[in-house]
């Protein structure tokens, strides 16, 4: 039986399927949206779905992507939406990233994140990159003060190992790791399946495959057709399927692909299909 929901605390519990706000921005995630109104109304969309888990952050254009959320969210008046958002990247131009883990920017970014999203306190913040120039105890130490300030409610991290959750496990609790991993990415199957014992949410990224698995021939197109589903879809349940922790947040600037993915939730794979899946990535 697939869990439809994952439990951050016993006030805060989000149907796992989710959304990332990363498409949102111009080309290379920086600067506007071509058509800002359409940005904004995709997150309309999305906070007047089941969707109740968002994925954000302010390096993403910079600061554009929060600002659409935060207009949206001006106008919605219905049920809590748990907002996720990142602090740990610069940006200087398209597709341009650059880690800065200096704790007194850490701290800045909270703030920056507070203010562009419009809200009192962050449900999640994660830690986007460790920083090897800075102590992991001074970057996600700046983070734990900042719960103890009640800015921050949980706090998680990005694209790290099992050694790098230990060790900031040691200095505060930490509730999510975002990393890479999708049908046909697996590399990071240790670190999900650390996060399933532990219950700990872990957030795949490109959980499409930056759209590729949208556009699947082959076994994964078969299956979708069999369930009259597209291939974007089966790939969401496939990872909806594995494991009770994952919280997918595919990301879109078109409202038709946000409304087709959430329906991913209602699909149910069998047994069969869920190792013929399986077998298509490259797990090690
Ligand atoms: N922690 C990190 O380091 C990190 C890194 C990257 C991303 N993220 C987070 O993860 C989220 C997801 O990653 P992502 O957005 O880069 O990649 P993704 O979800 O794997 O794929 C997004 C791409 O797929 C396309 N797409 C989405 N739904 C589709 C559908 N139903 N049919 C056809 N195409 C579809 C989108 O184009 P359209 O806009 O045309 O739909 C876009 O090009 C991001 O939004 C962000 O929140 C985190």
């Amino acid at each position: 039986m697939v869990a439809k929901t994952f439990k951050f605390d016993d006030d805060l519990e989000v149907n796992r399927l989710g959304y990332g706000t990363m498409q949102l921005p111009g080309k290379g995630v920086w600067g506007p949206n071509a058509n800002p109104k359409a940005a904004v109304d995709v997150m309309d969309a999305v906070l007047n779905s089941d969707v109740n888990f968002i994925d954000t952050a302010d390096a993403y254009g910079p600061l554009f992507a929060n600002d659409y959320v935060r207009q949206a969210l001006q106008d919605y008046e219905g049920a809590h939406k748990m907002i996720a958002t990142k602090v740990g990247f610069t940006r200087q131009g398209p597709d341009v990233w650059t880690p800065l883990g200096n704790p007194d920017y850490l701290r800045q970014q909270v703030e920056i994140n507070l203010f562009s999203l419009g809200l009192e306190s962050l449900d999640l913040i994660q830690l986007h990159r460790i920083d090897p120039h800075y102590p992991l105890a001074d970057q996600v130490g700046v983070l734990a003060d900042m719960k103890k300030e009640g800015k921050v409610k949980h706090i998680g991290l990005s694209q790290v190992t099992i050694d790098d959750i230990e060790a900031a496990q040691k200095i505060t609790p930490i509730a999510s790791v975002q990393n890479r991993y999708n049908l046909t990415d697996r590399h990071d199957e240790g670190v999900l399946n650390y996060a399933d014992q532990h219950h700990i949410a872990f957030i795949p990224w490109y959980p499409l495959a930056t759209g590729h698995l949208a556009t699947a021939t082959g076994p994964l197109a078969d299956i979708a057709k069999a369930h009259r589903a597209t291939p974007a879809q089966i790939a969401l349940a496939w990872l909806l399927h594995r494991s009770d922790v994952i919280l997918p947040i595919p990301g879109t600037s078109n409202v038709n692909h946000f409304f087709s993915n959430t329906a991913a939730s209602r699909i149910t794979l069998s047994a069969e299909e869920m190792t013929q899946l399986t077998n298509l990535g490259d797990a090690e």
